[in-house]
C-alpha cells in the first residue's frame, strides 16, 4: 500500500485520509491556481467509519492512508456526504476494498451513486437529518444540506467533539502540506474560500442562508470540509464570511469588464476605472481574455457596481464577453448596479447585447448604454469618467460607507 502523505491528526482517533492534488488546474473549468485537496477523514471508536472519499484515480493513495490506520476489514461505516466524483469517484474501489462496510448516505446520494456504480451488492443505510450511527464514544449525526451544491448534500456532525464534516460548503481549492487553518496565511484561505463559494456556490444562497441557521444550533468548534484546510482556530470567520456572500454582500467596490478589439472599449474602461479610482473605493479592471472566468467570477461577488463593456463583432458582443455572461447568469450575482459600454463602427450590437444581459439578471441599470463610435472621442472619454465616479459613489452607496 502507499504510504500515508501528509497525515494529520484532527483528534485521537479522528485522521485525515484524503489526497493532496497539487497539479489540477481545471477543475470542471474552475482555474484551480492552487491545486486543491481531496479531504477524508477517518473515525476510529468502537465502531471505525470513513467519511468521504477522493477523486478518482486516487483510490490507491486513499486506501493506503486508511490502510496505515486500521486493517481495511475493519473499518464498519463509509459515509458519502456528496456524490460528486471528486468525493464519491472511487466509491466502488471502497466498497470492494472494505469487505464489512455499510455505506451511510440519504437517499438521494443513494440514488445518484446507483447511477453511477452498480451498487446492488453494496450494503446501505439511508439516512435523514437528525438521523445518528453510534460509534461508541462518538456519534455521526447527519443533517441534509440540500442544493450546497447538489441535492443530496449532506453535512455529518460529532457532537462529542463539536465537530462538522461540512462537505463542500467552506472549502477551499488551495493544495497545501499543512492541514490546519492556523498553519496557513489566513488571508490566503479566505481569497481562496471565497473564489470557492462564487464560482461553486453562489446560485445557492437562499439554501446557504438555511444551512448557516441549521448550523447556528450546532456546537461547532471545528469545521473539516471536503477541500483545502481545517478550521480549527478561525471557524467563525469563515461563517461570518459565508453570511456575507449568501447575499452578496456588497462593498465599496465597482468592478469594470471588458473585451476590446482595436482598443477603443479598452480606453473606455480605463477612463471608467479612472473616474471610479479616485473616489475612495476598491476599483478593479478585468480584461475577459486576460484573466479567467473564475477570477471574474469572484471579483463580481462582493462588487456593488459594475459596468459591463464589449466591442461590437457581427452586430454582437465579443465571443468572451459572452462567455463571462452566460457564466453569470447561472452564478446569478444578486443585487448589484451597473451599465454597459463599447465601440462600434457601422452597426450597433455589442453594448446593446451587454444591456440585455445585465437586465436579464435582474440588476439596477444605471443608465442606457455608453457608446463610441470607432474611436472615443473626448467627449466620451469624459463621460466615461463621469460615469466611473458615479459608479463609485453609488457603490460607497450600497455598502453603506461614510
Ligand atoms: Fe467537491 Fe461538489 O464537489
Amino acid at each position: 500500500m502507499t504510504p500515508i502523505s501528509n497525515a494529520a491528526k484532527l483528534k485521537d482517533g479522528i485522521d485525515w485520509v484524503g489526497f493532496v492534488d497539487w497539479n489540477v488546474r481545471d477543475f470542471h473549468g474552475y482555474t484551480a491556481h492552487r491545486g486543491t485537496t481531496y479531504n477524508a477523514y477517518l473515525v476510529r471508536d468502537e465502531k471505525t467509519a470513513l467519511v468521504d472519499a477522493v477523486k478518482a484515480p486516487y483510490a490507491d493513495e486513499l486506501l493506503g492512508n486508511v490502510a496505515a490506520l486500521t486493517e481495511l476489514s475493519r473499518v464498519d461505516y463509509v459515509v458519502s456526504n456528496h456524490a460528486e466524483p471528486d468525493h464519491a469517484g472511487v466509491m466502488d474501489r471502497v466498497m470492494e476494498a472494505l469487505p464489512n462496510a455499510t455505506l451511510v448516505a440519504n437517499a438521494k446520494c443513494l440514488e445518484a451513486l446507483g447511477r453511477y456504480f452498480d451498487t446492488s451488492g453494496w450494503k446501505t443505510r439511508a439516512v435523514e437529518t437528525g438521523d445518528c450511527v453510534s460509534l461508541g464514544r462518538r456519534t455521526l449525526r447527519f443533517v441534509n444540506t440540500p442544493m450546497v451544491h447538489w441535492p443530496e448534500s449532506m453535512f455529518t456532525y460529532v457532537p462529542e467533539e463539536k465537530l462538522l464534516f461540512s462537505m463542500d460548503a467552506f472549502g477551499q481549492h488551495y493544495a497545501t502540506s499543512q492541514r490546519f487553518d492556523d498553519e496557513v496565511d489566513l488571508s490566503t484561505v479566505l481569497s481562496e474560500a471565497k473564489a470557492y463559494y462564487a464560482n461553486i456556490v453562489m446560485p445557492y444562497g437562499k439554501q446557504v442562508a438555511k444551512t448557516l441557521a441549521l448550523a447556528a444550533e450546532l456546537e461547532i468548534d471545528w469545521i473539516a470540509p471536503s477541500h483545502g484546510v481545517i478550521w480549527r482556530r478561525h471557524p467563525g470567520e469563515i461563517l461570518k464570511a459565508y453570511g456575507d456572500w449568501s447575499v452578496c454582500r456588497p462593498g465599496p467596490k465597482v468592478l469594470v469588464v471588458y473585451d476590446t478589439m482595436w482598443g477603443s472599449t479598452g480606453r473606455m474602461a480605463e477612463a471608467i476605472y479612472e473616474g471610479a479610482s479616485g473616489e475612495e473605493v476598491e476599483a478593479v479592471l478585468l480584461h475577459v481574455r486576460r484573466c479567467d472566468l473564475t477570477r471574474i467570477a469572484t471579483e463580481v461577488l462582493d462588487a456593488a457596481t459594475v459596468a459591463f463593456g464589449s466591442a461590437t463583432l457581427n452586430r454582437e458582443m465579443m465571443p468572451m464577453a459572452s462567455a463571462v455572461l452566460t457564466y453569470w447568469k447561472g452564478l446569478r450575482p444578486s443585487g448589484k448596479a451597473g451599465f454597459a459600454f463599447g465601440s462600434y463602427g457601422w452597426g450597433r450590437g455589442g453594448p446593446e447585447a451587454v444591456h440585455a444581459c445585465l437586465e436579464g439578471l435582474g440588476w439596477e441599470i444605471l443608465r442606457e448604454p455608453l457608446r463610441a463610435r470607432y474611436r472615443p472621442s473626448p467627449e466620451v472619454l469624459d463621460e466615461c469618467c463621469e460615469a466611473g465616479r458615479m459608479l463609485a459613489r453609488k457603490a460607497r452607496e450600497m455598502a453603506g460607507a461614510t
